[in-house]
């Protein structure tokens, strides 16, 4: 007979780049009180290299082993956790089995233009740790998009369209749909 899975406690956002998952993140974990972990954070403190840096020299294979050693150690965590997943987090069947295995997995989505227009703000500010979209971003990230979809269904319990919504307003809508509402 197999052991019985544990859950892990946290609560993981999941979604494409510029959805908010991080700005989110952090501010749900602070009003919990719980810890906050971005995993492209974590592997630049790990590594102390950037996202590109290591897609740069070692390549994206590379980049997702690391990416997928960072949410598995954080999935063994006992206390409860915030975790913001980078938009790639999904691809890997070991990483969709851990996902599942979370407390929470919340989607956050919003229509392709919605995205396209948030992420070009960013990289004019110099927001430059999303390598996959160099070029031409709104077409690589429809393409992006259109690959992942069915994963990020496929992993999350809770779907947030953040479209028109207030940072303030996705916090409230995860807190409410995943009744952790109640401990804040
Ligand atoms: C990626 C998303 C990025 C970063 C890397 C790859 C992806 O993180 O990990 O550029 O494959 O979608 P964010 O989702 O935080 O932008």
């Amino acid at each position: 007979m197999n052991p019985p899975t544990s859950v892990a406690p946290h609560l993981v956002l999941v979604g494409l780049m510029g959805t908010g998952k991080s700005t989110v993140g952090r501010r749900i974990a602070h009003k919990l009180g719980w810890e906050f972990l971005d995993t492209d954070d974590e592997i630049n403190r790990l590594t102390g290299r950037t996202v590109r840096q290591i897609f740069e020299t070692d390549g994206e294979e590379f980049f997702r082993q690391v990416e997928h050693d960072v949410l598995a150690a954080a999935c063994q965590m006992s206390t409860p956790h915030v975790i913001a997943g980078a938009g790639g987090i999904v691809l890997r069947a070991d990483n969709r089995q851990l996902l599942k295995n979370s407390r929470f997995v919340v989607w956050l989505n919003a229509p392709l233009p919605v995205l396209v227009e948030r992420i070009g703000q960013r990289a004019a500010k110099g927001d430059g740790h999303r390598p996959l979209i160099d070029g031409n971003p709104a077409e690589r990230l429809q393409k992006l998009y259109v690959e992942r979809e069915c994963l990020y269904r496929d992993v999350s319990s809770i779907e947030i369209d953040v479209e028109g919504l207030q940072v303030q307003d996705v916090i409230d809508k995860v807190l409410t749909e995943t009744g952790l509402e109640a401990n804040s």
